[in-house]
């Protein structure tokens, strides 16, 4: 009897070392790591982008974060799966800005072929590359009013568009509600370090 409580009193005290440590240990990071908050998205908005890239009865749209000087990547997928005549689903290209004068008009000569970029008017650096997300979640409710899923890619995958969609009309009546389907990472944390990238 005597040697259980003994080992209820063990336990209850590790239990306790270790939320002291833990709390210890988060009160420690948050001291020495500056936090880098998503607050306002009005801090950035979209500059350059064509109302006519969703039509009304558009239910899914593809928005490809891609650099802005990365024109031959751009092309690559235009002429392989991201070509909309194939599938019919909408494509844009969520670019931001860079210092370089040249580029903007090359920019601009390429979105009136293409029609299909969306620019944000940050500049494109590692820390702000955050903020193409709100841009693309900008042009979808603005620019896409009438879809329902928007699909978001990086510029060096290589999807099958029509498989996705599918794979979303064989569960889409599970959502109740504004979801987010992507590949979990358990246990990770966000990378507060200044010092790392
Ligand atoms: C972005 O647009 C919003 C709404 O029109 C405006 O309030 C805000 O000041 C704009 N932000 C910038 C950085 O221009
Ligand atoms: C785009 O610009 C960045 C930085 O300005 C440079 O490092 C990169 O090589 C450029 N990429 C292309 C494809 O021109
Ligand atoms: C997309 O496909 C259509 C139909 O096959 C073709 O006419 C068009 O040139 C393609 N676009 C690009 C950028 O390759
Ligand atoms: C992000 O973009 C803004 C606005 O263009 C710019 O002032 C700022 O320096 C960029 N931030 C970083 C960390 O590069």
């Amino acid at each position: 009897m005597n040697f259980r409580r003994k080992r209820i009193a063990l336990g209850v005290f590790l239990l306790l070392t270790w939320l002291c440590f833990w709390f210890s240990y988060k009160i420690f990071r948050n001291l020495l790591y500056e936090d880098y908050p998503l607050t306002d998205p009005d801090l950035v908005n979209i500059t350059i982008a064509k109302d006519s890239v969703c039509q009304s009865g558009t239910k899914f749209a593809i928005a490809i974060h891609n650099a802005i000087n990365n024109t031959a990547l751009r092309q690559g997928i235009r002429e392989t799966w991201g070509n909309s005549s194939h599938h019919g689903i909408p494509v844009v290209f969520i670019v931001g800005l860079n210092d370089n004068k040249d580029v903007h008009d090359l920019i601009s000569l390429e979105h009136s072929t293409h029609e299909d970029l969306v620019v944000g008017d940050f500049v494109e650096t590692y820390r702000n590359l955050t903020w193409k997300h709100v841009i693309s979640l900008k042009w979808f409710i603005t620019y896409c009013p009438s879809a329902n899923f928007l699909f978001k890619f990086d510029d060096d995958l290589f999807v099958q568009p029509k498989k996705l969609v599918s794979y979303i009309e064989s569960i889409e009546n599970k959502f109740e509600k504004p979801n987010i389907l992507c590949d979990t990472v358990l246990s990770a944390e966000t990378r507060r370090n200044k010092k790392s990238k």
